[in-house]
């Protein structure tokens, strides 16, 4: 982490976990835990949760995401949830392309800009999920995936923008797996994913994007993973199930 230059984030990334009344309970269970963080804590819940889950956190310091947000603002898109919908429920964060949507749900980089662009002119933060399968890795072509990713799925995004925009490093191996990356690994990618945004961009953007790491990510490896220079936070999915382990997390974060 570099806190002069970024903000550190640690969110959750709930998944299809939690109903309404779950989700209250584990909000009430971490928001005492987290409530003197030194960084921004994220709370990514189902669509059906979100309601609720901005009425549990009034008056704390934790925020509310999605896990992902229609391009267009309204229509014929059966299934999908328009920008402005999450906006008027309270919600300050959005998932987009995270692996799960690209490996089942047919998500590709065009629809990762095309969902990051809205994201953006609602004024929300979107959390854009970038990183490679394994066999990628093990044929050496990560940084050649991840470039294109970083590509594509800021194509047309301006730097203005990227100033809310949050990255998140999760090699696609090391998602609920139990297999992290290690602190060195992320590192080696998070620092590329910013010099491939100071080659589009500039420098000054590039250091002020916010790059979580996400994979495994837990109370007993979050401190080493955060303490590289390049790793401004985490998306993380098991362990922010549970309230202590994700407040360990954040505690991480906080020094
Ligand atoms: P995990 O999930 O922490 O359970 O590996 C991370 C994610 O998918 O965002």
């Amino acid at each position: 982490m570099n806190k002069a230059l970024r903000k550190a984030v640690i969110a959750g990334n709930w998944k299809m976990n939690k109903t309404p009344s779950e989700a209250k309970a584990l909000l009430n269970e971490i928001a005492p835990l987290v409530k003197d963080a030194d960084c921004e804590v994220v709370a990514c819940v189902p669509y059906v949760d979100i309601t609720t889950a901005v009425e549990a956190v009034k008056g704390t310091n934790i925020k509310i995401g999605a896990e992902n947000a229609h391009w267009e603002e309204k229509g014929a898109f059966t299934g999908e949830i328009s920008t402005g919908m999450l906006k008027e429920v309270g919600v300050e964060y959005v998932v987009l392309g995270h692996s799960e949507r690209r490996q089942y749900f047919g998500e590709t980089d065009e629809t990762v800009n095309k969902r990051t662009k809205a994201v953006l002119k609602a004024g929300l933060k979107p959390i854009v999920c970038v990183g490679e399968l394994l066999w990628e890795r093990e044929c050496n072509i990560t940084e050649e995936v991840i470039a294109r990713q970083i590509k594509l799925d800021f194509f047309d995004v301006t730097a203005e923008d990227m100033k809310n925009v949050v990255i998140a490093y999760e090699p696609v191996w090391a998602i609920g797996t139990g297999k992290t990356a290690t602190a060195d690994q992320a590192e080696e990618v998070c620092a590329f994913i910013r010099e491939t945004l100071a080659k589009l961009y500039s420098k000054e953007v590039a250091d002020g994007v916010t790059i979580q790491y996400g994979g495994s990510m837990n109370d007993a490896n979050a401190a080493e993973l955060l303490s590289k220079e390049d790793v401004d936070g985490g998306l993380i999915g098991g362990a922010s199930l549970v309230a202590e382990k994700f407040a360990a997390i954040v505690k991480a974060a906080s020094v």
